[in-house]
């Protein structure tokens, strides 16, 4: 008799669990167990990034990132994918009920940058990079969006039964670049098959940015530049200096490209449609005060916010370059690496956001941001699906404005305050697209 009641009173409490489990399919009761599991993972989120901090890896070389991140998706039940893209993981979750599907993208790489900072959790890791030695660091903190990505997965992972759709995990290798190969990162995971089977309806990303710890920065529309690399070769006759006569001078025709080029941005470029920049960075020539040399080489980057513009630049610039060389005499060979396209962030998905972005970091805390020149791979998702990427305010409280380090810096800082407000906001927005992709 005692065994029935006993298996009554368990009856009772089964069906009562997954009743309550089967009761949370609205938005307020998804985001009061967000905010509970997120409160009860953040130490060990924390606990994640001072590892990966203190454990940095470059480029396609994420090996021991790459196994952690892939344990823990496993632990938590998903299916995982490994060395998609050479280190990448992905790891899907299933939720309860049928739904639409949302993909949420983390990077993992490090930078070759010796660590300045006296952390407890400092990198010493050292490495050989373009032939010089030199530390390797978090410097761009996308050690913070790996461990974020992996709490949002546990937290996610405890609601899956209310979950109508599935949640595509990407952990990405390679965002800082892997120059000399012809394609890495989102781009080669894009190849790979990763926005296939399921095909994600929305892709949600953010980077850590050096604005106020607990801000949130959006911007709809071109958020981010394209990025591509520039070579300018000039081919002049060298000759002795005192003689320029008897030759064709590479520096001045370097000199007159370098100034024509200006005019692009200024003349060409439909500057209220979005920014451009085009900048030499580097001008190689000679070895000698009197010696006028053959050629000389210079390196450039170009940057805009959309594709008409790039392909008007990439033209002009080669327009200019050869003929300004000819009118000297020399010859000027153009070469340009296309990188990556501009971070557009898709509008109306931008705009269905923004009351879960608020929700999550507090209405005033989250504000719109002007669009930067900076670039970032999250872009080659952005042409296949429409997707949403933000900044993360990491900046602790009064810090001066000249005090303030950029990403890339070796004394790049990250409030870990910030934790709590990415795991929510990446939660968040997954959660709110399942329940509602097409907006309220
Ligand atoms: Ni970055």
């Amino acid at each position: 008799m005692i065994y029935k009641f006993f298996y009554t009173l368990l009856g009772i409490i089964i069906l009562f669990t997954i009743n309550s489990e089967a009761q949370m399919n609205n938005w307020e009761d998804l985001k009061a167990a967000i905010d509970n599991e997120a409160s009860k993972i953040e130490s060990s989120v924390i606990e994640w990034r001072r590892d990966f901090h203190q454990h940095p890896e470059l480029s396609n070389q994420e090996f021991r990132t790459a196994g952690i991140v892939a344990t823990h998706l496993k632990s938590l039940g998903f299916e995982v994918q490994t060395q998609v893209a050479k280190t990448g993981v992905v790891g899907i979750l299933k939720g309860g009920k049928p739904g639409p599907v949302v993909a949420l993208r983390a990077d993992m790489d490090a930078l070759p940058v010796t660590e300045e900072l006296d952390l407890p959790f400092a990198s010493k890791v050292k490495t050989t990079y373009n032939g010089q030695e030199v530390g390797v660091m978090h410097a761009c903190g996308h050690d913070v969006h790996t461990s974020m990505l992996m709490g949002v997965a546990q937290i996610l992972a405890k609601m899956k039964e209310s979950l109508p759709g599935t949640i595509k995990f990407i952990f990405q290798p390679a965002e800082e670049g892997a120059f000399g190969e012809e394609c890495w990162g989102a781009e080669l995971m894009i190849r790979e098959g990763i926005l296939e089977d399921p095909k994600p309806d929305a892709i949600f990303g953010l980077h850590v940015w050096p604005v106020p710890v607990g801000e949130v920065g959006y911007c709809p529309g071109p958020f981010m530049a394209s990025v591509d690399n520039l070579k300018i070769k000039v081919e002049g006759k060298g000759t002795h200096g005192a003689i320029p006569w008897q030759g064709v001078d590479p520096i001045v025709t370097g000199a007159q490209i370098v100034l024509g080029l200006q005019t692009i941005v200024s003349r060409n470029v439909a500057l209220t449609e979005g920014g451009a920049v085009v900048t030499i960075g580097s001008f190689h020539g000679g070895a000698r005060n009197n010696i006028i040399s053959d050629d000389v080489e210079m390196l450039g980057t170009i940057r805009t916010h959309n594709e008409e513009a790039r392909v008007l630049v990439h033209k002009k610039i080669e327009q200019l370059a050869t003929n300004i060389a000819k009118a000297n005499g020399a010859v000027a060979e153009v070469k340009i690496d296309k990188i990556y396209p501009s971070t557009i962030n898709n509008p109306q998905l931008t705009q269905q956001m923004l009351p879960v972005l608020q929700q999550a970091a507090g209405k005033e805390k989250v504000k719109k941001v002007l669009p930067v020149m900076i670039a970032e791979d999250f872009s080659f998702y952005q042409r296949e699906i429409p997707g949403m990427y933000f900044f993360l305010g990491i900046l602790p409280p009064g810090t001066e404005p000249d005090k303030i380090e950029a990403n890339h810096s070796p004394r790049f800082f990250v409030d870990e305050n910030a934790i709590p407000v990415g795991l929510k906001a990446l939660s968040y927005l997954a959660v709110d697209f399942l329940l509602h992709p097409n907006g309220y």
